[in-house]
């Protein structure tokens, strides 16, 4: 089974040919970074644009480099949600004209479930998973049961993790996207140590029962620190202590929801998974890998090539549900919000009831 995946919900335009052995065939990903970097952030009318003047020759690029004829494509998936409506509307176009000009399935696939999936793209794991989402606009912990099988333990009340790294950069005058920025600065800190004596940033929801964020606080601490002028040993030693709270924060949020998952799940291989953008951090994942080896738990974070966006997960995502059966009508819509879990619509009832003590 070979799958062809667009993905066009933020700034990247990518797509992607992947075989169901897992063999990603091609991986075209381009960047709009040039065109947001002088405003700071994501233009949503700049991406929209942006998309629409690349998608045919990135879908192109991506057939061509996977050596493959249009025809030898068993289905067509892109994302339709969650993102800027702008992107969906662009991918979703092209790729359901494409399913519908080749007479070939169309598969509506939602972004959050391509970077749940990866792990089973990338080593075959198998269902059921815990798993840390955090990306740009998403900071939740989900049990993944099978495809399309999602039970949310936590979400963020406030900002996204990845939110939280670009607006705190952007406090601290780093390029945009800070995600990364944060992480290259932070390796200047020449005393850790000190660094977090100097800059006691908080840790939001540490110790509380449960598996919620809450980070609009940190970047608020971050802001604080930054009234007075810093300077680059200063500004390093902050990125330090706020990549610090981060990594505390995401392992006492996990630490409950591992206590969950090993008591309510039988799985052959207990893995974490942390997936979305900011699982390319590797102070994070170094923490998340000490909490893991506590627990007798395996951590999965998918190479880095595949945490920021891309479309080799969402074909993928695509052919998962393709070989279940489970296809889209072409009349399906973009939706800018789309969850990955039904309980989401109730905010916070599913993590509490299924994480009191
Ligand atoms: O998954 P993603 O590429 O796009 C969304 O679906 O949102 O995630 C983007 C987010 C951005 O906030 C970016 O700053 C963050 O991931 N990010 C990082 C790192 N690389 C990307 N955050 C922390 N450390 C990184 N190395
Ligand atoms: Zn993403």
């Amino acid at each position: 089974m070979i799958v062809l995946g667009i993905e066009s919900s933020c700034d990247e335009t990518a797509a992607a040919v992947v075989t169901d052995n897992g063999e990603i065939l091609s991986n075209i990903i381009l960047s709009q970074l040039e065109e947001h970097t002088p405003y700071g952030g994501v233009v949503p009318e700049i991406a929209a644009r942006a998309h629409l003047d690349n998608m045919d020759r990135i879908i192109h690029t991506a057939i061509q480099e996977a050596g493959i004829a249009l025809g030898d494509i068993c289905g067509v998936a892109a994302t339709c949600g969650p993102g800027l409506i702008g992107g969906l509307l662009v991918g979703a176009v092209s790729g359901k004209t494409l399913a519908s000009i080749l007479g070939k399935p169309f598969i509506a696939v939602n972004h959050l479930e391509g970077h749940a999936l990866t792990p089973r793209l990338t080593d075959n794991l198998a269902f059921p998973f815990l798993l840390l989402l955090v990306s740009g606009g998403h900071s939740q912990i989900l049990i993944v049961e099978g495809v399309g099988r999602y039970k949310r333990l936590g979400t963020t009340l406030d900002d996204a993790a990845g939110e939280c790294f670009d607006k705190s950069a952007k406090i601290l005058g780093l390029a945009f996207p800070g995600g990364p920025n944060v992480e290259k600065t932070a390796k200047n800190c020449r005393n850790p140590i000190a660094a977090l004596k100097k800059f006691p940033l908080p840790t939001p929801m540490k110790g509380r029962q449960g598996c919620d964020f809450s980070f609009s606080g940190l970047k608020t601490a971050v802001r604080t620190c930054a009234q007075h002028e810093l300077t680059q040993d200063e500004i390093a030693d902050l990125c330090h202590s706020f990549q610090h709270s981060m990594s505390e924060v995401m392992a006492d949020r996990c630490k409950n929801a591992i206590q969950f998952f090993l008591s309510h799940y039988k799985a052959e291989t207990p893995t974490l998974v942390v997936a979305g953008g900011v699982s390319a951090n590797l102070a994070i994942r170094s923490r998340l890998d000490d909490l893991t080896a506590k627990h007798n738990m395996r951590l999965y974070a998918p190479p880095l090539s595949l945490c920021g966006d891309n479309a080799a997960m969402i074909a993928w995502a695509g052919l998962e549900h393709l070989r279940l059966g489970y296809t889209s009508p072409l009349e399906t819509k973009a939706r800018p919000r789309w969850p990955l879990d039904p309980d989401a619509e109730k905010p916070h009832k599913s993590a509490k009831t299924s994480i009191s003590r």
